[in-house]
């Protein structure tokens, strides 16, 4: 069993080959936090690491004794005001107003393999034995609560997910004010903080800061994981960079409301909590009610970020994502939004398809405008029916023609949403998310459904079931173009408006698990104006999500690089699209398009009819190569090499290795050219070293000297720029390198 509890000294010992979690209960009878991180041997007693310190000035628990003060204690879920004064992980407000709790030890429970959490995504097992459960029981007895905090480590990777359930037994009734899924604490605060964050077209930048003194944090409140910050944080030692030293991640299994915080304290303390935000969050709970939180990914990596990424990547892939498409290889698709926005007709989408599949594409993707009078973005969301005057013969009718050609079909969706100007609108205008006597504020001319009630997710499940139901279909895009505002739901009574966020999720989560049980061969792409929720939740369902809506290969790099900080691979949504590239006006080689997007799902997302002869033919070969190895791309090993946002940012590196490291591909991009440059070497990772490779067809070069030496690169790339793989030298190079084992 790698979870022990050792009854005499109360503690819970959580550990596999690679880590060790120690937690235990303590004088008080609640949970303490003694150690997270690389596996340790298993002793009789752990007690030592639980210390105190007299400290003048400071509240303590008891009386007569001058040391117990939950102000300086690591502890496991904590509250506020009881001598701890740092922010806590709950907050439960009583009938008499009161808000102080104190939740016991009570009972606790091992066991073989992980619990489905109610109504939420997260990760899973396949077999028992593939991870082992800690729930433990907390009990407050003046509110008749039970807080049980659960722990599951998997077997084989240095993973433990929490979550907290409140449930709730006592007759009066309590209201969650703050619920986070997990906290936990680190005895010093030699820490920097990793986060994602950005911006429409931008998301998902890597930063980097220094941990400090105090609070630091990110947050969604948009009702949305947000473009803006993504639900993911870790904490890595100042000394550790992407092959070495120790990483922390955190990533929340949640596509809402979110906060991620990080507080030092003034004897630098570093407690870490993650949860939906208790801004614009409350809970009421009656007699046998419960509150499930939403899971947290906790990964240790002692060999820096590399290997945290490639932890969550394995994790995300094989036990998060369900269904049949997890393992099953992404069609390279052709998407017409770039190519054609709302302006299109059947002759049109035909045309497009017909070249589409001369090339070898796989899935044409019908995007926003199929529907009700959608000509532009001021109507029709929520009409799920569609514009025969665009398509006379139905979706039914393009989509079979598209069948006949040997092609997949797949469809836009934007599910949560409508325009006023429509027929939903007209006929359930309350079902709209809405401030009564305030003015809404849109977003795209558009309005958000409310998704807390279920009559509404029935009624969007019926008209889309009756499209999927007609139509061979076998990819979704499901789109989400705004966030939440004037939040207020019409259903809820004034003393449950703090939960319609909350809510709202529910409602996606349960649109998106009935569709993909009632239609378990369409694959599911999210997207939200692009890389809007691009998250572990929705990635349950969805196992590609569109990675922005900035298709440019320059500032995908920064996009991409970021994203695979916690996201593998295989879910970041990558075409290949016009130059000049329509959100920035960047003209780049097609070659370099490719060689971004391959790190990526493969896609095209323009008019192919506009390109040229020469360049279809490039087209071709490019699906061909993706196919040869969308594989190894979609399911080796990631490595991040050069990045994009240190130095001057103008070089950026990465590769994927095999299982068996016998075949790896490494992508190499230079924004700029340089004149008279310096001698430059790139140095690869993840390789045998005593195994030979064949380099791009030109030389032999074992694995150690690709790792300790590097590839050398003249200026000009000279070498490397024959053949097939010619790129004209000049702004925006970039280059494949293709190792084989000889
Ligand atoms: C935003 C998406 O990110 C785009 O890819 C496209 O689907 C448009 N919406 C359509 O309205």
């Amino acid at each position: 069993m790698p979870i022990l509890f050792n009854e005499s000294v109360k503690e819970f010992h959580l550990y596999n080959d690679h880590i060790s979690y120690i937690l235990n209960i303590m004088e008080n009878n609640q949970l303490g936090h003694l150690y997270f991180g690389k596996k340790i041997k298993h002793r009789s007693s752990f007690e030592h690491l639980f210390q105190l310190e007299p400290r003048p000035i400071t509240a303590c628990v008891f009386e007569g004794n001058l040391e117990f003060s939950l102000d300086h204690i690591k502890q496991e879920y904590p509250s506020y005001g009881t001598s701890d004064f740092r922010y806590p992980a709950h907050v439960i407000r009583q009938e008499n107003g009161s808000r102080i709790t104190n939740f016991e030890y009570k009972s606790y429970e091992i066991y073989k393999g992980k619990k489905k959490l109610k109504g939420l995504p997260a990760t899973y097992v396949e077999k028992e034995n593939e991870a082992t459960t800690l729930e433990v029981t907390l009990q407050d007895e003046i509110i008749g609560t039970e807080l049980v905090l659960t722990y599951t480590i998997y077997e084989d990777m240095p993973v433990i997910t929490r979550n907290a359930r409140f449930v709730h037994h006592g007759k009066e009734k309590i209201v969650l004010e703050n619920a986070m899924s997990m906290s936990m604490e680190f005895p010093d605060d030699d820490f920097e903080m990793v986060h994602l964050c950005g911006a429409w077209a931008r998301e998902r930048h890597v930063k980097t800061r220094k941990l400090e003194k105090g609070i630091q944090s990110i947050y969604s409140a948009r009702g949305a994981s947000s473009a803006n910050h993504n639900p993911f944080i870790a904490l890595k030692r100042s000394s550790a960079g992407e092959n070495q030293g120790e990483v922390y991640g955190y990533n929340f299994v949640y596509s809402g409301n979110f906060l991620a915080q990080v507080e030092v304290d003034s004897h630098n303390l570093t407690r870490v909590m993650m949860g939906i935000n208790p801004f614009e969050f409350e809970w009421e709970l009656n007699k046998d009610e419960e509150f499930q939180t939403p899971e947290v990914v906790m990964v240790y990596s002692d060999k820096g970020l590399n290997c945290m990424s490639q932890t969550y990547h394995k994790l995300y892939r094989t036990r998060l994502v369900k269904g049949q498409w997890r393992d099953k290889e992404r069609p390279v698709l052709i998407n017409n939004w770039e190519g054609t926005y709302f302006d299109f007709t059947e002759e049109k989408i035909l045309d497009i398809a017909e070249t589409g599949k001369e090339l070898g594409i796989e899935l044409f993707v019908l995007d926003d405008g199929w529907f009700g009078k959608r000509n532009d973005d001021t109507t029709s969301l929520g009409d799920w029916f569609v514009n025969k005057e665009k398509l006379p013969e139905g979706i039914t009718g393009v989509a079979k023609k598209i069948e006949a050609m040997g092609m997949k079909f797949g469809l836009w969706f934007e599910p949560e949403m409508v325009n006023k100007e429509s027929e939903l609108y007209k006929n359930h205008p309350d079902w709209m998310i809405s401030t009564p006597k305030r003015r809404d504020s849109h977003g795209r001319n558009q309005y958000v459904l409310d998704f807390s009630r279920k009559e509404v997710v029935d009624y969007i499940y019926d008209m889309m079931y009756k499209v999927l139901k007609e139509a061979p279909i076998s990819y979704i895009k499901w789109d989400m173009n705004r966030n939440i505002t004037e939040a207020f739901s019409q259903k809820l009574s004034a003393e449950r408006q703090g939960e319609l966020m909350h809510r709202y999720i529910l409602g996606v989560y349960d649109l998106y698990e009935r569709l993909t049980s009632e239609f378990p061969h369409i694959l599911f792409e999210s997207c939200a104006s692009g890389g809007g929720r691009f998250d572990a939740g929705i990635m349950q369902y969805a196992p590609q999500a569109w990675g922005s809506d900035d298709s440019d290969a320059i500032e995908r790099l920064k996009i991409q690089y970021g994203t695979s900080m916690a996201y593998p691979i295989s879910s970041i949504g990558a075409h290949v699209s016009a130059a000049p590239n329509h959100q920035i006006g960047r003209m780049t080689p097609i070659e370099t398009r490719a060689n971004v997007a391959y790190f990526g799902t493969f896609g095209y997302e323009l008019d192919l009819n506009k390109l040229t002869e020469e360049e279809k033919e490039k087209v071709r070969k490019q699906v061909k190569f993706f196919k040869d190895h969308r594989e190894l791309l979609h399911k080796g090993t990631f490595y991040r090499l050069i990045s994009p946002f240190e130095g001057d940012g103008n070089v950026t590196s990465w590769m994927v290795v095999s299982e068996d490291k016998k075949k790896a591909i490494v992508g190499y991009y230079q924004a700029l050219n340089k004149p008279n440059s310096s001698f430059t070497r790139l140095k690869l990772t993840g390789l045998d070293p005593e195994k030979e490779y064949n380099l791009n067809n030109i030389r032999y070069h074992y694995g150690d000297e690709l790792m300790n030496v590097g590839i050398p690169l003249d200026g000009n790339f000279k070498e490397f720029n024959i053949g097939d793989s010619k790129i004209e030298i000049g702004d925006f190079y970039s280059q494949m390198f293709i190792l084989t084992e000889k």
